[in-house]
């Protein structure tokens, strides 16, 4: 038993926003069934590593799912969608806006047909002014906060490699449908569930806009930067947080050898210890986080001088021995090789029926009660048979539609 079981989803998604909500789904147990156009999910043939293979880009949001092609475009196709909708419990899709009521299905339509619907969608924006705009990934970090306060006070704006405005939308999009299922067992109705990208990053950059309100009372002190205007700066690796953080290097000095160590009150004295100056730690000027707070940047070079003579894991055990908060950055490789997030079930191997295996990362959603069991994605309209035999559509239809391009 998982915690979804019984749950049909319709997944209307593509690209990642969407997928990424819906392969979550699938983890947790539900049925979801990918509704592909005839050409497919376009992720499908997106950056191709293997040619006239289903890429990584597919194959690692979209596992654990069956899929369908439907021509929705089509008087056929219109029909069979209307029986889908009456079997299942979710719709999920992040089309660009307007696409589903132009399929002739708009909220209205869809509740007649299933008032038990639970009907999400994600688009990049809010019913506001910029209702209309289609959205990627990093025009949702523009434009909710996260590019202007990401890189560094002299440099442009930064993206993250994060996918907050794709991936954090999809959870986000997560909660509000299994808020509006849990809902549905007082109401025995469904709801329609809207997630914008915008507002997702914009939550994600929340502490943000505490700094921003707190500019009217002065300048920002846990930041490096040495003015203010009335705009929350960009401010490179701080943390910007109650505990000052900074990534300082390591020993050799490659691309990734950096750790970020976070300087707690208890930390000064072990550190000081660890670094070589004990002396620091009774020393006025050094001794509080008030006397350390105006000269960050010394503290964090005292430090530097001391990692830069260690590899970035020796850092790691020594700080962590003296419970001392710290983090080496870990590059893609050695994250997709580290043993642990493997043991954890963070890095699995999927053995794909055309690639063979690759590896995808697996759900952070750990439940006791509701183990995940990565499965390979599905090839195009794999489940067309299976899914239109519950239907009630005979082969020789199948076949018809196959030759109509409806399915
Ligand atoms: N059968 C027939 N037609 C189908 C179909 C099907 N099964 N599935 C989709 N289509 C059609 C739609 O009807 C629509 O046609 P229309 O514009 O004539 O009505 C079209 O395919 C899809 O349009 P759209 O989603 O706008 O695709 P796009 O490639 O132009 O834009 C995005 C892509 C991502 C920009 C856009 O979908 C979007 O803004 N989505 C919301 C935000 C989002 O999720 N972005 C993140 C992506 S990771």
């Amino acid at each position: 038993m998982k915690a979804l079981e019984g749950v049909r989803v319709l997944d209307m998604t593509h690209v990642q926003s969407g997928p990424s909500a819906t392969q979550l789904l699938a983890w947790l147990g539900a049925d979801v069934v990918k509704l592909e156009s005839t050409t497919g999910d376009i992720t499908r043939q997106q950056l191709r590593d293997v040619p006239g293979v289903d890429s990584l880009y597919f194959t690692m949001l979209n596992c654990n799912k069956r899929s369908i092609t439907l021509n929705m475009k089509s008087e056929r196709g219109k029909e069979i969608f209307t029986e889908l909708v009456k079997t299942a419990d979710v719709l999920v899709e992040n089309f660009g806006p307007g696409a589903v009521d132009r399929m002739g299905f708009t909220w209205e339509r869809l509740q007649e047909l299933n008032p038990r619907l639970v009907y999400a969608s994600i688009k990049g924006f809010g019913p506001g002014r910029y209702r209309a705009f289609k959205a990627y990934e990093v025009i949702a970090q523009a434009m909710g906060g996260s590019m202007t306060t990401t890189g560094f006070e002299d440099g442009p704006p930064l993206a993250t490699g994060a996918q907050i405005g794709d991936s954090g939308t999809g959870i986000h999009a997560v909660a509000g449908i299994l808020a509006a299922l849990y809902q549905r067992q007082t109401t025995n109705r469904g709801q329609r569930v809207q997630v914008a990208m915008q507002h997702a990053v914009l939550n994600l950059c929340r502490v943000k806009l505490r700094d921003q309100q707190r500019l009217a009372h002065g300048p920002l002190r846990e930041y490096p930067n040495k003015t203010f205007n009335d705009e929350v700066p960009r401010s490179g690796n701080a943390s910007g947080g109650g505990q000052p953080g900074w990534a300082v290097r390591c020993a050799p000095g490659g691309p990734n050898d950096y750790i970020y160590v976070i300087v707690q009150p208890v930390g000064w004295k072990p550190i000081s210890e660890i670094i070589g100056r004990p002396e620091l730690a009774d020393d006025p000027e050094w001794a509080t986080p008030e006397a350390r707070l105006p000269k960050l940047d010394k503290m964090f070079q005292l430090i530097e001088e001391w990692t830069i003579r260690h590899d970035k894991w020796t850092v790691l055990d020594r700080l962590n021995a003296a419970n001392v908060p710290c983090g080496p950055i870990l590059s893609t490789k050695e994250l997709i090789e580290d043993e642990s997030l493997r043991e954890e079930g963070m890095v699995v191997t999927v053995d794909h029926p055309e690639r063979g295996e690759f590896f995808t990362v697996g759900s952070p959603l750990q439940l006791s009660d509701s183990p995940v069991d990565v499965r390979t994605s599905p090839l195009l309209g794999e489940h067309n048979q299976e899914i239109y035999g519950e239907l009630g559509v005979s082969a020789d239809e199948l076949a018809e539609l196959k030759t109509n391009g409806v399915i």
